[in-house]
């Protein structure tokens, strides 16, 4: 149900997400829209990160994952995916100084390696420099797949059991999510999804079994600040019920 007060921007500070986790999409639509090249969505959509980052540190957000490159992204026409790794290698080094000054940690999520070099550097400057930062986490998940993150831990897992240093009785959740990237992070309470898709496109599969999802048709590079609150109100009138009943249904029938 989507809260009718739009300009009500007041928020329960005690039923705030741990984890909320965004599905930055629609960039190449906005600018299509716009009869400009998908490079300018991206360029645009990296303008809005900031506003986003800023606003979640502000209103007390542990962990903010954004997904920003996935696996299957590889596959898209050269010069975007050129474009793109460009784009986050500015972004990442331009942020560096707000990151600091804010207190907020980076951290990537997802295949660094097969970044380009570039990029590479900037990250682990990043992360280095922001190790003991502890407002806020900020993951960003770069060449990010669910799929590929849960058969990377399969494989750890098996590794150890051929080693004799894992007993396969000893393999439960939280074995499993121990060996995925988002290790030792809570589960997102909240995945938003912009650019009206419904789908998850292979994002936080496992770690998604209980998330609240909401999608918004607001393009990415439009999305804002009071939307994003909006929606966090929308999150706090949900009723979790993790699988139980409601916690106000009374047990005496
Ligand atoms: C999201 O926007 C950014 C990335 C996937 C890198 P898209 O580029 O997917 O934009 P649409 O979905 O084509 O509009
Ligand atoms: C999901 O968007 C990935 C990111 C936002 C980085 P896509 O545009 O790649 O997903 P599909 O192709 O619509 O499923
Ligand atoms: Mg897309």
């Amino acid at each position: 149900m989507k809260s009718n007060s739009t300009h009500d921007l007041t928020l329960d500070c005690e039923k705030l997400p741990l984890h909320v986790a965004i599905i930055m999409d629609g960039n190449g639509r906005w600018a299509k829209k716009k009869m400009m090249n998908r490079v300018k969505g991206h360029e645009q959509g990296s303008q809005i990160v900031r506003s986003i980052v800023t606003a979640a540190r502000e209103l007390g957000i542990g962990t903010l994952t954004l997904y920003a490159f996935s696996t299957e992204n590889w596959a898209r026409p050269k010069y975007e995916v050129q474009a793109l790794m460009i784009l986050l290698k500015k972004f990442i080094a331009s942020e560096r100084k707000e990151l600091l000054k804010n207190n907020i940690r980076l951290n990537v999520i997802g295949q660094k390696h097969k970044l380009t070099s570039d990029v590479q550097k900037e990250v682990d400057i990043t992360m280095e420099l922001t190790k003991d930062n502890n407002k806020m986490l900020l993951n960003l998940a770069l060449s990010y797949g669910s799929r590929e993150e849960i058969t990377s831990a399969v494989k750890q897992i098996a590794e150890k059991i051929a080693s004799k240093s894992l007993d396969p009785k000893d393999i439960t959740q939280d074995l499993i999510s121990d060996h995925l990237y988002t290790k030792a992070m809570p589960d997102p309470d909240l995945i938003i999804r912009t650019g009206g898709e419904y789908r998850l496109s292979n994002f936080l599969l496992w770690q998604a079994a209980y998330s609240e999802i909401y999608i918004s048709d607001t393009f990415w590079p439009d999305f804002t600040r009071d939307e994003f609150i909006e929606i966090l109100k929308n999150y706090q009138e949900r009723d979790r019920r993790f699988g139980k009943v409601a916690c106000n249904t009374s047990n005496d029938g």
